[in-house]
């Protein structure tokens, strides 16, 4: 690749032009099979068309001879959909390497957020920070996760802890959302993350002030598509999260929520009684929270950088597939317990530490992370009628993308079929 991102790849908006792919994962159900869950072509040839996907098929099948379609990328090694980062704290400021350092030397993470620090140290520096300062903090990282083979991010708030300051953390996800040049962005308003220390530890009468006015005029003012609440011992139970869930629910918004991650206090069935579009973590989730899972179709949000960092044992992973929960993979990106922007180093955790398939973890940040962020109509797979958002990687096989390479291996990532990022 030497177009540099933002480069037309057509010479006009409405030309079509083809990325050609030694290896095609396309992540379509229609073309998946038991022995081939990711629905792989050989040889391929995916013809774009004013941003979108006109067509896949074998290279030979597209550029017929007597095809004026000009092959405006030869891949030697693997495409893939763009990836999809289902879970992440993206729009934080601030640096907590001090409370990470004090971890690793064996300070409890729960107990550093008992004594004011963890979640609420972010709040102090998100609160201190402007819109545009929380906004270029935002676009910087995006810009770092596209060249990282991400096309869409799941982007939560949860650092304000008050009103104005979830609000301003939610409009500079906006504003970030804007740039067509960045991920595309889902913005999910974390309602019930930590208490503030003005709330004098009253955690039912700040949920109620949130469910009665911070979250409607949140979503009155279209900031959100999704709803999230951290549902855990030492954070807010299921009485205290449900009225804000429910309510988000009645105002036309998804939910998302935060379970198990260090207790099972009943989040799981929560998530399955309100129709959650995903239930995230699950470290510690009972057989019954994961049939309540299964039947109420809620996927299951893996976030392996979190559970290293903490130096916990994996979710029930067995479990869940079994039960045939869908399985996802995010980075958790956030400044505590998921230091990190990197979608690939939480799927080669997700594949060395959780036991997940190659496929699996592929299809937990591709098509299955899209059907869970409302995105299946948009992008998650290689298929005409979505979105041209593709992935070239330096490497020559899905295989290798779940290695731990600690670097950028994408060569050329596409979203509506422009370059976002590019290297080598
Ligand atoms: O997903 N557990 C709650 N929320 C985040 C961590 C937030 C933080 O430590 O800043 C998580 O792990
Ligand atoms: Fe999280």
């Amino acid at each position: 690749m030497t177009a540099p991102p933002g480069a037309a790849l057509a010479e006009g908006p409405d030309r079509p032009f083809v990325v050609a792919a030694r290896r095609l994962v396309t992540c379509d159900p229609s073309r998946a099979s038991a022995a081939d869950p990711l629905g792989v072509v050989e040889d391929a040839a995916i013809v774009v068309r004013g941003g979108a996907i006109e067509a896949v098929g074998r290279r030979e099948e597209i550029l017929r001879p007597g095809s004026d379609l000009e092959v405006a990328i030869e891949a030697a090694g693997v495409v893939t959909p763009g990836l999809v980062d289902c879970h992440t704290h993206a729009p934080w400021v601030g640096s907590r390497d001090a409370e990470y350092a004090v971890r690793m030397a064996g300070g409890d993470y729960e107990a550093i957020a008992a004594a004011g620090g963890g979640i609420v140290a972010s709040m102090r520096a998100v609160r201190s920070a402007t819109t545009d300062e929380l906004a270029g903090a935002l676009r910087a990282r995006l810009r770092r996760m596209a060249a990282l083979g991400v096309t869409a991010v799941e982007a939560k708030s949860g650092y304000g802890l008050d009103e104005a300051a979830e609000r301003k953390q939610l409009e500079a996800v906006a504003e970030a959302g804007r740039d067509a040049r960045l991920p595309r962005v889902v913005p999910t308003y974390l309602a019930l993350h930590a208490l503030p220390p003005e709330a004098g530890g009253d955690r039912a009468a700040y949920a109620g002030a949130v469910a009665r006015s911070w979250l409607p005029a949140i979503a009155g003012a279209g900031l959100a598509r999704y709803v999230d609440a951290y549902i855990d011992r030492g954070a807010f139970s299921v009485d205290e999260a449900r009225p804000v869930l429910e309510r988000a629910r009645a105002l036309g918004l998804g939910v998302r929520v935060h379970v198990g991650q260090f207790a099972d206090v009943g989040g799981a069935e929560l998530a399955a009684a309100l129709g959650a579009a995903s239930a995230d973590h699950l470290e510690h989730v009972a057989p019954e929270g994961i049939a309540a899972l299964a039947r109420a179709g809620v996927a299951a949000a893996l976030l392996p950088v979190a559970s290293f960092t903490l130096r916990q044992e994996p979710p029930p992973v067995a479990a869940l597939r079994a039960a045939g929960v869908p399985l996802l993979v995010g980075s958790d990106a956030n400044p505590g317990t998921a230091p990190t922007e990197s979608l690939p180093l939480a799927l080669a955790l997700a594949v060395r530490l959780y036991g997940l398939t190659v496929a699996e973890a592929v299809l937990g940040a591709t098509r299955e992370a899209a059907r869970a962020l409302g995105l299946d109509g948009v992008c998650g797979a290689v298929r005409p009628g979505l979105r041209a958002d593709l992935v070239v990687w330096d490497l020559p096989h899905e295989n290798a993308i779940v290695q731990p390479w600690g670097a950028p291996r994408a060569r050329a990532v596409l979203r509506d079929g422009a370059l976002i990022a590019a290297s080598g």
